[in-house]
């Protein structure tokens, strides 16, 4: 089974929609200079909500190959949810990619494995292809129980889905302990985790689902350190927080062949 490497950006709340828009610029000139294969490892960008008009009419407009992604999305099919996006707004706008359960929206905002699940299952009901994402605490690291615990946050976010939606979903494994803090876990700390949310996903499903699963990576992903880490066998791409929101940064990681 080939997957194809995703390298998605998630710009967080830093930029605004005009530097999202020089941003996207400067990428797509610098990737088409470089001669950047899409097809060969795909590009998305997640912006906050406030940009995701722009960058669309900027990807529709210059026919470029980026996918577009959201940071989150509603639990709620529509209604009276002040503040709320739904899956069927973001899905009306040409987003693809949606995250769900970045471990800021757990940390910050109280979200419990439970919503995880539904919201990715609000991302597969709109056409959505959700990023789910998982990690571990420091402390659950020190203990050595990061490999339980991570699975148990995936095992939980599937519960209730179909092998086919699975199969064409993405999972992040991001560690807290090296999101935004410069400490990226080691290419083998990564392919430890990375292998056993798949070896999770067979259990759960099966060998040919677990396959087709895309794996990423994510946490303090810079240019020095991707090639290393996409190397392992497990690990199918990279979820990029602060290096996304520096065009050359992520041009470099996303050439890291
Ligand atoms: O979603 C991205 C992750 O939180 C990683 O962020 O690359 O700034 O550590 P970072």
């Amino acid at each position: 089974m080939t997957r194809t490497p995703l390298i998605a950006g998630n710009w967080k709340m830093v930029l605004d929609h005009q530097q999202g828009t020089l941003l996207v610029q400067k990428l797509d000139w610098t990737l088409k200079d470089a001669k950047h294969d899409y097809s060969a490892v795909e590009v998305a960008v997640l912006p906050s909500y406030t940009s995701l008009r722009t960058v669309q009419t900027l990807i529709e407009g210059d026919k470029l190959s980026l996918k577009l992604g959201a940071q989150d999305l509603s639990a709620h099919e529509s209604g009276a949810y002040t503040g709320e996006v739904s899956g069927a707004q973001l899905a009306k706008l040409g987003v693809r990619y949606v995250a769900v359960g970045h471990s800021e929206r757990r940390q910050y905002h109280g979200e419990t494995d439970e919503l995880v699940n539904t919201k990715t299952k609000q991302a597969l009901a709109h056409g959505l292809v959700p990023i789910v994402c998982v990690g571990e605490p420091l402390d659950v690291r020190k203990a050595a129980q990061h490999v339980e615990f991570t699975v148990g946050q995936v095992t939980q976010a599937l519960s209730g889905l179909a092998k086919e939606q699975v199969a064409g979903l993405v999972l992040a494994y991001e560690p807290v302990w090296a999101i935004g803090t410069g400490e990226v876990a080691t290419p083998e700390d990564a392919q430890e985790v990375c292998a056993a949310l798949r070896a999770a996903v067979a259990e759960q499903f099966d060998a040919e689902t677990a396959a087709a699963t895309r794996v990423l990576y994510g946490g303090s992903v810079k240019p020095a350190s991707i090639a290393a880490i996409m190397k392992q066998p497990d690990v199918d791409g990279a979820l990029v927080g602060g290096a996304s929101t520096d065009a050359a940064d992520f041009a470099a990681i996303v050439r890291f062949r």
